[in-house]
């Protein structure tokens, strides 16, 4: 199994705690409700793979209660501390090989996780193989294929297009797909789910905006590696900061594909 390197895991852990609240801020209604969409209820265990900052993972504890279960599967589950809730479970581990019990679990969800795995079909698997027959699984992946600036100067467009590719080549060099949203519902099908549903978020955000706010945060922290692809400057990272804090600039960022299906055996 090929060993991967999340990349935000050296990363500075306050600024690193601050974007993955940014990124439940934004995200976590959508998410939510694809969820509830299956059914989520009292009594249900549910697996949550990759919970980062642990907003859906603590949502879910209180939606299933006290007859329901929710285990938390994190490579470092630096920022989840004690759950705090008797329901909930959380487990330092690599979801390839994370020892889970098979066909055990109503409901399994991952939102930003397996694009930063390389070989994300074992991770795929893994997550299915703990899926009780009849159980969803829901999916949330990004497509940075979409990425594009709309409304800015000359200038801050051509920097924006830079980081955008710088992007896609970082993800490219450590063998992840910066595009796997759109493979999503391919591989559900691929592996026989049923009553699939997909839904592509890729809205234009404006300068300021929540989505905005994490892609300049992003940039920041991982300034080191999109400079490494030699397709930015700093220059160019900080004219791409400028446009994400101004109002009168507008981008599609990346689009959010969100899928769900259901195991049948
Ligand atoms: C971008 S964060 C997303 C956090 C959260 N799902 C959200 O959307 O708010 C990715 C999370 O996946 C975890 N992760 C990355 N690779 C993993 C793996 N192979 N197994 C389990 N967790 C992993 C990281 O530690 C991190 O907490």
């Amino acid at each position: 199994m090929a060993q991967s390197e999340y990349v935000f895991q050296r990363v500075e852990d306050q600024r690193e705690l601050e974007r993955l609240r940014m990124i439940e801020q934004v995200f976590d209604p959508a998410s939510r409700r694809r969820l509830l969409g299956t059914g989520l209820q009292s009594g249900w265990r549910c697996l949550e793979v990759g919970p980062g900052a642990g907003s859906i993972m603590t949502w879910m504890g209180e939606v299933v209660g006290p007859t329901g279960q929710v285990v938390a599967v994190d490579l470092d589950p630096k920022f989840l501390g004690e759950s705090g809730q008797s329901n909930v479970e959380i487990v330092r581990a690599d979801i390839r090989t994370a020892q889970l019990p098979e066909q055990s679990f109503d409901l399994v969800h991952a939102r930003y996780v397996l694009i930063h795995i390389p070989d994300y079909e074992a991770a795929l698997n893994r997550m299915l193989d703990c899926l009780k027959p009849g159980g969803w699984l829901v999916l949330e992946e990004p497509d940075f294929s979409e990425s594009h600036g709309i409304t800015g100067s000359e200038g801050q467009l051509k920097a924006v297009q830079k980081v955008n590719d710088a992007i896609k080549c970082m993800y490219e060099r450590l063998g992840m797909n910066y595009a796997l949203g759109r493979n999503m519902s391919g591989l559900l099908q691929s592996r026989g789910l049923q009553s699939m549903t997909m839904e592509n978020d890729g809205p234009p955000s404006a300068g300021g905006s929540g989505m905005a706010t994490i892609m300049k945060m992003s940039a920041v922290q991982l300034r080191e590696k999109y400079l490494a692809t030699g397709m930015v400057s700093d220059e160019d990272l900080e004219q791409y900061c400028r446009f994400a804090d101004n109002p009168q600039s507008s981008a599609v960022y990346y689009t959010t594909i969100g899928v769900s299906g259901r195991k049948v055996s």
